[in-house]
Protein backbone atom coordinates (compact mmCIF):
# COMPACT_ATOMS: atom_id res chain seq x y z
CA UNK A 1 0.00 0.00 0.00
CA UNK A 2 1.25 3.35 -0.68
CA UNK A 3 0.38 6.62 1.05
CA UNK A 4 1.04 10.09 0.39
CA UNK A 5 0.65 11.61 4.05
CA UNK A 6 2.40 8.74 6.03
CA UNK A 7 5.66 6.93 6.05
CA UNK A 8 5.34 3.43 7.13
CA UNK A 9 8.53 1.45 8.86
CA UNK A 10 7.24 -2.39 10.59
CA UNK A 11 11.21 -2.69 12.62
CA UNK A 12 9.40 -5.93 14.33
CA UNK A 13 7.99 -6.07 16.60
CA UNK A 14 6.91 -2.85 16.19
CA UNK A 15 5.29 -0.45 13.39
CA UNK A 16 6.18 3.25 13.04
CA UNK A 17 3.88 5.40 11.55
CA UNK A 18 5.11 9.09 10.40
CA UNK A 19 2.64 11.85 9.82
CA UNK A 20 4.47 13.73 6.84
CA UNK A 21 2.63 16.70 5.70
CA UNK A 22 5.08 19.12 7.09
CA UNK A 23 4.33 21.93 4.70
CA UNK A 24 0.57 22.43 6.70
CA UNK A 25 2.25 21.41 10.23
CA UNK A 26 0.54 17.46 9.04
CA UNK A 27 -2.50 19.40 9.43
CA UNK A 28 -5.20 16.08 9.60
CA UNK A 29 -6.89 16.55 6.43
CA UNK A 30 -9.98 13.58 5.61
CA UNK A 31 -7.30 11.84 3.58
CA UNK A 32 -4.63 12.13 6.57
CA UNK A 33 -7.01 10.26 8.47
CA UNK A 34 -8.00 7.45 6.07
CA UNK A 35 -4.78 6.70 5.42
CA UNK A 36 -3.95 6.73 9.41
CA UNK A 37 -6.88 4.52 9.90
CA UNK A 38 -5.76 2.36 6.88
CA UNK A 39 -2.78 1.82 7.85
CA UNK A 40 -3.52 1.00 11.84
CA UNK A 41 -6.28 -1.77 10.76
CA UNK A 42 -3.91 -3.68 9.14
CA UNK A 43 -1.46 -3.69 11.90
CA UNK A 44 -3.96 -4.42 14.32
CA UNK A 45 -3.79 -7.91 12.83
CA UNK A 46 -0.74 -7.97 11.80
CA UNK A 47 1.79 -10.36 13.69
CA UNK A 48 5.12 -8.60 12.63
CA UNK A 49 4.07 -5.52 14.67
CA UNK A 50 3.58 -6.35 18.70
CA UNK A 51 3.07 -2.30 19.49
CA UNK A 52 2.97 0.63 17.38
CA UNK A 53 4.57 4.42 17.60
CA UNK A 54 2.88 7.09 16.14
CA UNK A 55 4.72 10.16 15.36
CA UNK A 56 4.79 13.88 13.22
CA UNK A 57 8.36 15.55 12.82
CA UNK A 58 10.07 17.93 15.72
CA UNK A 59 8.09 21.03 14.69
CA UNK A 60 4.45 19.52 14.49
CA UNK A 61 2.78 16.51 15.64
CA UNK A 62 -0.03 17.70 13.95
CA UNK A 63 -1.45 21.24 14.51
CA UNK A 64 -5.08 20.07 13.99
CA UNK A 65 -7.55 19.14 11.83
CA UNK A 66 -7.02 20.81 8.40
CA UNK A 67 -8.87 24.57 8.46
CA UNK A 68 -8.29 24.70 4.78
CA UNK A 69 -10.44 21.69 3.99
CA UNK A 70 -12.69 22.60 6.68
CA UNK A 71 -13.38 26.03 6.58
CA UNK A 72 -16.09 25.80 3.08
CA UNK A 73 -17.98 22.67 5.11
CA UNK A 74 -21.60 23.54 5.93
CA UNK A 75 -23.47 21.97 8.77
CA UNK A 76 -25.43 19.64 6.31
CA UNK A 77 -21.71 18.58 5.20
CA UNK A 78 -20.30 18.04 8.28
CA UNK A 79 -23.83 15.89 10.37
CA UNK A 80 -24.28 13.75 6.87
CA UNK A 81 -20.35 13.14 6.60
CA UNK A 82 -20.48 12.69 10.67
CA UNK A 83 -17.13 14.43 10.23
CA UNK A 84 -14.86 14.24 11.97
CA UNK A 85 -15.46 10.69 12.05
CA UNK A 86 -17.05 9.41 8.76
CA UNK A 87 -17.85 6.15 7.81
CA UNK A 88 -14.90 4.08 9.09
CA UNK A 89 -14.50 6.01 12.70
CA UNK A 90 -10.97 7.87 12.77
CA UNK A 91 -10.04 9.23 15.58
CA UNK A 92 -12.16 6.38 17.33
CA UNK A 93 -11.33 3.39 15.43
CA UNK A 94 -7.96 4.33 16.30
CA UNK A 95 -8.35 4.32 19.92
CA UNK A 96 -9.88 1.21 20.20
CA UNK A 97 -7.53 -0.91 18.06
CA UNK A 98 -6.23 -3.79 19.64
CA UNK A 99 -2.45 -3.32 19.70
CA UNK A 100 -1.27 -0.51 21.92
CA UNK A 101 -0.39 2.63 20.15
CA UNK A 102 2.34 5.33 21.96
CA UNK A 103 2.03 8.72 20.32
CA UNK A 104 5.67 10.33 20.11
CA UNK A 105 4.59 13.73 20.22
CA UNK A 106 7.14 17.22 19.44
CA UNK A 107 6.26 19.84 18.46
CA UNK A 108 2.81 21.69 18.15
CA UNK A 109 -0.47 18.83 19.20
CA UNK A 110 -3.20 21.09 18.24
CA UNK A 111 -6.92 20.66 18.48
CA UNK A 112 -7.57 17.61 16.41
CA UNK A 113 -3.83 16.56 16.76
CA UNK A 114 -3.77 16.70 20.75
CA UNK A 115 -7.07 14.85 20.56
CA UNK A 116 -5.25 11.95 17.86
CA UNK A 117 -2.44 11.52 20.44
CA UNK A 118 -5.07 11.39 23.34
CA UNK A 119 -6.80 8.86 21.16
CA UNK A 120 -3.21 7.13 21.24
CA UNK A 121 -2.62 4.43 24.55
CA UNK A 122 -0.04 6.97 26.41
CA UNK A 123 2.08 9.67 25.13
CA UNK A 124 5.91 10.17 25.16
CA UNK A 125 6.66 13.83 24.69
CA UNK A 126 9.64 15.88 23.72
CA UNK A 127 10.68 19.00 25.47
CA UNK A 128 9.44 20.88 23.06
CA UNK A 129 6.34 19.69 23.16
CA UNK A 130 2.92 22.19 23.24
CA UNK A 131 -0.48 20.72 23.53
CA UNK A 132 -3.40 22.70 22.96
CA UNK A 133 -7.54 22.69 21.71
CA UNK A 134 -7.67 26.12 20.27
CA UNK A 135 -10.75 25.71 18.14
CA UNK A 136 -12.57 28.28 19.80
CA UNK A 137 -10.15 30.71 18.56
CA UNK A 138 -11.06 29.51 14.94
CA UNK A 139 -14.96 29.71 15.55
CA UNK A 140 -15.45 26.05 16.40
CA UNK A 141 -15.03 23.71 19.41
CA UNK A 142 -13.26 20.26 19.35
CA UNK A 143 -14.90 17.74 18.14
CA UNK A 144 -13.03 14.41 18.10
CA UNK A 145 -12.66 13.54 22.18
CA UNK A 146 -11.14 16.82 23.12
CA UNK A 147 -13.94 17.80 25.70
CA UNK A 148 -14.07 13.76 27.08
CA UNK A 149 -10.27 12.83 26.92
CA UNK A 150 -8.82 15.88 27.97
CA UNK A 151 -11.21 16.38 30.75
CA UNK A 152 -10.63 12.67 32.23
CA UNK A 153 -6.50 13.21 31.48
CA UNK A 154 -5.93 16.59 33.17
CA UNK A 155 -9.35 17.36 34.86
CA UNK A 156 -12.33 19.32 34.43
CA UNK A 157 -10.62 22.91 35.95
CA UNK A 158 -7.56 22.62 32.65
CA UNK A 159 -9.31 21.33 30.35
CA UNK A 160 -12.22 23.66 30.96
CA UNK A 161 -9.49 26.59 30.76
CA UNK A 162 -7.73 24.91 27.73
CA UNK A 163 -11.19 24.56 25.82
CA UNK A 164 -12.16 28.13 26.47
CA UNK A 165 -9.11 29.90 25.92
CA UNK A 166 -7.34 27.76 23.54
CA UNK A 167 -3.99 28.05 25.81
CA UNK A 168 -1.15 26.14 24.91
CA UNK A 169 0.33 23.55 27.43
CA UNK A 170 4.13 23.35 27.37
CA UNK A 171 5.70 19.72 27.99
CA UNK A 172 6.58 20.10 31.87
CA UNK A 173 2.75 21.32 32.33
CA UNK A 174 1.60 18.31 30.36
CA UNK A 175 4.03 16.21 32.56
CA UNK A 176 2.78 17.40 35.49
CA UNK A 177 -0.94 16.93 34.68
CA UNK A 178 -0.81 13.10 34.08
CA UNK A 179 -1.43 14.34 29.80
CA UNK A 180 1.50 12.60 29.01
CA UNK A 181 3.41 9.42 30.76
CA UNK A 182 7.13 10.91 29.92
CA UNK A 183 8.92 14.59 28.80
CA UNK A 184 12.16 13.28 27.14
CA UNK A 185 14.86 15.70 25.38
CA UNK A 186 14.02 16.36 21.81
CA UNK A 187 16.80 14.72 20.23
CA UNK A 188 16.02 10.95 22.31
CA UNK A 189 12.37 11.09 21.46
CA UNK A 190 12.22 8.29 19.19
CA UNK A 191 14.79 6.23 20.52
CA UNK A 192 12.68 6.55 23.99
CA UNK A 193 9.11 5.81 22.44
CA UNK A 194 10.92 2.65 19.87
CA UNK A 195 12.51 1.32 23.06
CA UNK A 196 9.18 1.55 24.94
CA UNK A 197 7.36 0.27 22.20
CA UNK A 198 9.80 -2.77 21.75
CA UNK A 199 9.58 -3.47 25.62
CA UNK A 200 5.63 -4.06 24.90
CA UNK A 201 6.27 -5.96 22.10
CA UNK A 202 8.42 -8.27 24.10
CA UNK A 203 5.79 -9.51 26.14
CA UNK A 204 2.80 -11.87 25.65
CA UNK A 205 0.40 -10.37 23.38
CA UNK A 206 -2.54 -11.99 24.46
CA UNK A 207 -1.89 -10.36 28.00
CA UNK A 208 -0.97 -7.39 26.66
CA UNK A 209 -4.15 -7.05 25.05
CA UNK A 210 -5.86 -7.85 27.97
CA UNK A 211 -4.15 -5.28 29.87
CA UNK A 212 -5.02 -2.17 27.50
CA UNK A 213 -8.29 -3.18 27.22
CA UNK A 214 -8.75 -3.02 31.44
CA UNK A 215 -6.93 0.63 31.50
CA UNK A 216 -8.96 1.72 28.39
CA UNK A 217 -12.10 0.32 30.40
CA UNK A 218 -11.24 2.31 33.51
CA UNK A 219 -12.89 5.48 31.69
CA UNK A 220 -16.23 3.50 30.59
CA UNK A 221 -16.95 0.95 34.07
CA UNK A 222 -17.74 1.97 37.19
CA UNK A 223 -15.24 0.83 39.55
CA UNK A 224 -16.86 -2.40 40.60
CA UNK A 225 -17.76 -3.79 37.31
CA UNK A 226 -13.90 -2.35 36.07
CA UNK A 227 -11.87 -4.63 38.60
CA UNK A 228 -14.69 -7.45 38.43
CA UNK A 229 -13.48 -7.22 34.49
CA UNK A 230 -10.21 -6.82 35.62
CA UNK A 231 -10.14 -10.29 38.14
CA UNK A 232 -11.58 -11.59 35.30
CA UNK A 233 -9.33 -10.93 32.59
CA UNK A 234 -6.53 -11.89 35.27
CA UNK A 235 -7.77 -15.30 36.13
CA UNK A 236 -7.63 -15.99 32.18
CA UNK A 237 -4.12 -15.35 31.76
CA UNK A 238 -3.69 -18.84 33.99
CA UNK A 239 -5.38 -20.32 30.39
CA UNK A 240 -2.08 -18.91 28.58
CA UNK A 241 1.24 -20.85 28.40
CA UNK A 242 2.99 -17.62 28.30
CA UNK A 243 2.00 -17.22 32.29
CA UNK A 244 3.54 -20.68 32.94
CA UNK A 245 6.46 -19.73 30.93
CA UNK A 246 6.91 -16.38 32.97
CA UNK A 247 6.56 -17.23 36.15
CA UNK A 248 8.52 -20.56 35.40
CA UNK A 249 11.75 -17.81 33.84
CA UNK A 250 11.48 -15.82 37.05
CA UNK A 251 11.72 -19.03 39.39
CA UNK A 252 14.61 -20.45 37.37
CA UNK A 253 16.46 -16.73 36.98
CA UNK A 254 15.94 -16.62 33.46
CA UNK A 255 14.38 -14.75 30.73
CA UNK A 256 11.09 -15.91 29.85
CA UNK A 257 10.48 -16.39 25.86
CA UNK A 258 6.61 -15.60 25.56
CA UNK A 259 4.70 -17.67 22.50
CA UNK A 260 2.34 -15.73 22.58
CA UNK A 261 -0.23 -18.69 23.81
C1 LIG B 1 -4.40 23.79 7.77
C2 LIG B 1 -2.52 24.65 8.76
C3 LIG B 1 -2.97 24.27 10.02
C4 LIG B 1 -4.23 23.60 10.11
C5 LIG B 1 -1.05 25.24 10.26
N1 LIG B 1 -1.34 25.26 8.95
N2 LIG B 1 -2.05 24.65 10.95
N3 LIG B 1 -3.22 24.42 7.65
N4 LIG B 1 -4.91 23.40 8.95
N5 LIG B 1 -4.74 23.18 11.27
C6 LIG B 1 -0.52 25.82 7.86
C7 LIG B 1 -0.51 27.33 7.85
O1 LIG B 1 -1.65 27.81 7.19
C8 LIG B 1 0.76 27.61 7.09
O2 LIG B 1 0.52 27.43 5.73
C9 LIG B 1 1.69 26.49 7.56
O3 LIG B 1 0.84 25.46 8.07
C10 LIG B 1 2.63 26.91 8.66
O4 LIG B 1 1.85 27.49 9.70
P1 LIG B 1 2.18 28.93 10.34
O5 LIG B 1 0.95 29.40 11.00
O6 LIG B 1 2.81 29.83 9.33
O7 LIG B 1 3.30 28.50 11.42
P2 LIG B 1 3.64 29.21 12.80
O8 LIG B 1 3.66 30.70 12.66
O9 LIG B 1 4.87 28.53 13.29
O10 LIG B 1 2.42 28.85 13.78
C11 LIG B 1 2.20 27.55 14.18
C12 LIG B 1 0.75 27.38 14.78
C13 LIG B 1 -0.28 27.92 13.77
C14 LIG B 1 0.67 28.14 16.09
C15 LIG B 1 0.55 25.89 15.05
O11 LIG B 1 -0.02 27.30 12.49
C16 LIG B 1 -1.69 27.62 14.14
O12 LIG B 1 -2.24 28.27 15.05
N6 LIG B 1 -2.32 26.65 13.44
C17 LIG B 1 -3.73 26.36 13.62
C18 LIG B 1 -3.95 25.63 14.92
C19 LIG B 1 -5.43 25.32 15.13
O13 LIG B 1 -6.25 26.23 15.22
N7 LIG B 1 -5.77 24.03 15.20
C20 LIG B 1 -7.13 23.59 15.43
C21 LIG B 1 -7.82 23.41 14.11
S1 LIG B 1 -9.52 23.00 14.33
P3 LIG B 1 1.05 28.50 4.64
O14 LIG B 1 0.45 28.05 3.35
O15 LIG B 1 0.62 29.84 5.11
O16 LIG B 1 2.56 28.34 4.68
C22 LIG B 1 -9.51 21.38 14.73
C23 LIG B 1 -10.87 20.74 14.89
C24 LIG B 1 -10.74 19.42 15.60
O17 LIG B 1 -8.51 20.76 14.86
C25 LIG B 1 -12.04 18.69 15.65
C26 LIG B 1 -12.26 17.79 14.51
C27 LIG B 1 -11.16 16.80 14.25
Amino acid sequence: MNYQYLLVDIQEPIGILTINRPEVLNALSTEVMRELVTALDAWETDDRVGAIVLTGNDKAFAAGADLKEMRVKSFADVFLADFPEGQRGAWSRIAANRKPIIAAVAGYALGGGCELAMACDFIIAADNAKFGQPEITVGTMPGAGGTQRLTRLIGKSKAMEMCLTGRFMDATEAERTGLVSRVVALAGLMDEATKTAAKIASFSRPTVIMIKDAVSSADELPLSQGILAERHAFQSTFALEDQKEGMAAFLEKRKPVFKNR
